[in-house]
């Protein structure tokens, strides 16, 4: 069972993804940031969407809704929080919900933090989630609706995924993060062989996304606020994984 996923750059740093199960062909795009880059991403692959399945209400990722919807028809699938700022919205989700995508199924994680209502979806058969602007690859979204102990929460149901689950993210901001996480963990290994790989993608143009839960475990210092060197860097070594986060999240937005 293969969930089939074609990505591709919108409007400036946004992601757009096509994600179509190969066993009925049926297909769903996964947020609307552009409906220009959407249509030609339609194009050459051939595939044609029968739903949107939308992570949060933020406009770089609704405002082709209805455009696509009145050119194929399509059913919108969006968090039941953020319903009235959803344009065309069909269905509501929340937490513990399934969206069915032909043969595959995504649970719906809710996971506010960037906004209140946000969702992700988690394709557990195929291993893949959609994270949009909740987690990204060595960062996660900004506070916009939410205090840091709602986001850290969020994040955890996130790290308990398998270690193997393929992520794709709402935005290319992967080396702007790097930079960042350097400045908390500059000793990682990991993280500067993988700083290093993501300076080299983006020379070439290439994306950075997807990335896996155990890179971003390995790497991604809003996901390590347990790690004692980080805790170190910091000078935060007698508090808690939250406050740990709060300050990372705290120390990022200023950067
Ligand atoms: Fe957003």
């Amino acid at each position: 069972m293969t969930l089939e996923i074609e990505q591709f750059m919108c409007r400036s740093d946004n992601f757009g993804v096509l994600a179509r199960d190969a066993q009925t062909g049926e297909t769903a795009i996964i947020d609307a940031p552009e409906e220009s880059a959407i249509l030609s991403a339609i194009e050459r692959t051939g595939w044609r969407p029968t739903m949107i399945l939308t992570t949060h209400h933020h406009q770089d990722h609704v405002t082709a809704n209805l455009a696509l919807k009145e050119r194929f028809g399509l059913t919108i699938v969006g968090p039941a929080r953020e319903a009235d700022r959803i344009p065309g919205i069909d269905r509501t989700v929340e937490e513990g919900d399934t969206v069915r995508v032909g043969a595959q199924a995504a649970h719906v994680i809710e996971t506010p933090g960037h906004t209140a209502g946000h969702i992700t979806y988690h394709f557990a058969d195929a291993g893949i989630a959609f994270t949009g602007d909740t987690l990204f690859a060595l960062g996660c979204g900004r506070l916009f609706e939410c205090k840091p102990p709602v986001m850290f929460a969020s994040l955890k149901k996130l790290m308990a995924l398998p270690p193997e689950t393929i992520v794709y993210c709402g935005h290319e901001y992967t080396e702007a993060n790097a930079r960042f996480a350097l400045t908390v963990d500059p000793t990682n290994s990991a993280l500067k062989e993988r700083a290093a790989q993501i300076r080299i993608l983006r020379a070439e143009g290439k994306p950075t996304l997807p990335t896996t839960m155990a890179k971003e475990m390995a790497t991604n210092p809003f996901l390590r606020g347990h790690d004692p060197v980080i805790r170190r860097n910091l000078g935060m070594q007698h508090v808690s994984d939250e406050e740990v986060f709060a300050e990372v999240r705290k120390r990022k937005d200023v950067s």
